[in-house]
């Protein structure tokens, strides 16, 4: 298999290394806006080259892989699902609005590309997809943060929150999804990916809790419907190399790479 990353920041990083190492992975093409950021991990790995734009080798490529960032998403994802080649996508918030998201899903089923969604950050995704075969009475995704990942969010300033002030566990925001991820840009990934598994971006509820003694992200995810209830509770620790992103992310890609070269479906 032929892979191309677009990012070579923290997720790429860690992903391109792994999958240097998998025997089933034949070249890996490199795409950062920052070329040097490419080149140079380029330098750390035995199959990998650098190229210009993800089009270069889209004839070459089986995978095209996004750890960049939404814009970066929604740039590439129609001319690389209108070849047929298969993308992942890491900027989930970048399928948030309806219409680019169903004309992307619309072109992959003609064009017989698929798209894929890790996990990323967040657990409880497969009992959410099981469940949502049928109905589904709540889905609430409760992030927790600590105060420096939620400095300078307009929304709290306008609000009189200064998070850093906070000298209890406080919630900041309770509403829609939809509305969460325009306020709280960082918790966009995580939100989407659940409210596409479960109700949507209008029926899913994102509470925001800061906690001042908090270093890294958690999420609980709460749903109840026909099938009983679950709650999956994760507590991440961030990636080495960006404090703003979980480590897991990057293990959900890497994970989500083996199954799909490996046929390996073990638990979806
Ligand atoms: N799904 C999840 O749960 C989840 C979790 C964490 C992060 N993410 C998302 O994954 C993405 C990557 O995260 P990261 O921690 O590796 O970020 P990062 O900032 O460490 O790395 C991103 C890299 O992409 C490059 N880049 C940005 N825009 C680009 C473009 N248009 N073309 C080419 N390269 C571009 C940057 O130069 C940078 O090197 C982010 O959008 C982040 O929000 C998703």
């Amino acid at each position: 298999m032929r892979i191309t990353i677009v990012g070579c920041g923290s997720i790429g990083t860690t992903l391109a290394h792994a999958a240097d190492n998998m025997n089933e992975v034949k070249r890996i093409y490199l795409l950062d806006k920052d070329r040097h950021l490419a080149d140079m991990l380029a330098s750390q790995l035995k199959k990998a080259i650098v190229i210009d734009s993800v089009e270069e080798e889209l004839y070459h490529c089986d995978l095209v892989i996004e750890a960049a960032s939404q814009e970066a998403a929604r740039q590439i994802l129609p001319a690389v699902v209108s070849r047929g080649v298969d993308m992942m996508i890491m900027s989930v918030g970048a399928l948030v609005e309806d219409e680019f998201r169903n004309s992307i899903l619309e072109k992959a089923k003609t064009y017989e590309s698929r798209v894929f969604i890790p996990s990323g950050a967040v657990c409880g995704t497969d009992g959410l997809r099981a469940a949502s075969l049928e109905s589904l009475d709540r889905v609430e995704l409760v992030t927790t943060k600590g105060p420096k990942s939620l400095e300078d969010v307009p929304y709290l300033i306008e609000h009189g929150i200064i998070v850093e002030d906070l000298k209890e566990v406080t919630t900041v925001y309770s509403g829609p999804a939809r509305e969460a991820v325009a306020l709280f840009p960082r918790n966009v990934n995580v939100a989407a990916t659940v409210s596409l598994l479960g109700v949507g971006f209008d029926r899913t509820l994102v509470t925001i809790v800061v906690d001042p003694e908090a270093h890294s992200n958690s999420h609980e995810l709460r749903v109840t419907g026909a099938f009983g209830e679950m709650t999956c509770h994760t507590y991440n620790v961030p990636a080495p190399d960006n404090p703003k992103t979980s480590h897991l992310a990057a293990l959900s890609a890497i994970s989500a790479l083996k199954r799909i070269i490996r046929n390996e479906w073990v638990g979806i």
